[in-house]
C-alpha cells in the first residue's frame, strides 16, 4: 500500500508539472509572431503533453490500485469529493489536449491572457485534493 501510494504521489507530480507549464507555454505562443518561436512552441506543446498524460495515467492507475487493494476508501466523503474534482482534472487535462491541436494547426484564437486566467485553474484543483487527501476533513 504505501509503495502505491508513493508511486502515486510521484506520478501526481508528473502529471502537475505539465498542468501548470503547458497552459503557461500557451500564454507564451499566442504572443509569439514569428514562425521560429511558434513550431519550437508546438514541438515543446505536443513533448510535454506526452509526458504529462503518461503521469496522469499512471496517478489514476495507482489510484485505483490503492482502492483495490483497500476498498474501504470507497465509503469516505473526502474521497468521493476527491475523485469528483479529479474528474474536472481530466477535462481540464483533454481542454489542454484540444488548446494545444488548435496551436499546432495554426487556428488558436484566444489570446495571453485568457491563457493567464485558464493557467490559474489546476492550482486551486491542487490545493482542493492535497488537503482533502491528507486533511480528511470529512
Ligand atoms: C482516480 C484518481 C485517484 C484515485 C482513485 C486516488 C486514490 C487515492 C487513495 C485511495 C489514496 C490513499 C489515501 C490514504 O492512504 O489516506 C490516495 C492518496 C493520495 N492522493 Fe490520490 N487518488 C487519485 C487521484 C489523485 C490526484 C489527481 C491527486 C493530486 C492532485 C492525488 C493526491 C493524493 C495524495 C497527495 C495522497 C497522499 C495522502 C496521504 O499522504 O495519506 N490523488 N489517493
Amino acid at each position: 500500500m504505501l509503495w502505491l501510494k508513493a508511486f502515486h504521489v510521484i506520478a501526481m507530480v508528473t502529471w502537475f508539472a505539465g498542468l501548470f507549464y503547458l497552459p503557461r507555454l500557451f500564454v507564451y505562443h499566442a504572443d509569439a509572431v514569428d514562425g521560429i518561436s511558434r513550431e519550437r512552441f508546438k514541438v515543446m506543446e505536443r513533448r510535454l503533453f506526452a509526458i504529462m498524460t503518461i503521469g496522469g495515467a499512471a496517478t489514476v492507475v495507482f489510484g485505483i490500485a490503492m482502492l483495490a487493494a483497500a476498498p474501504s476508501y470507497l465509503g469516505m466523503v473526502w474521497l468521493k469529493v476527491k475523485l469528483a474534482i479529479v474528474l474536472l482534472l481530466l477535462v481540464y487535462h483533454f481542454l489542454c489536449r484540444s488548446y494545444m491541436l488548435d496551436f499546432a494547426h495554426d487556428r488558436n484564437t484566444r489570446g495571453s491572457r485568457w491563457y493567464r486566467g485558464f493557467n490559474e485553474i489546476p492550482s486551486l484543483m491542487l490545493v482542493a485534493i492535497v488537503i482533502l487527501a491528507i486533511v480528511k476533513p470529512f
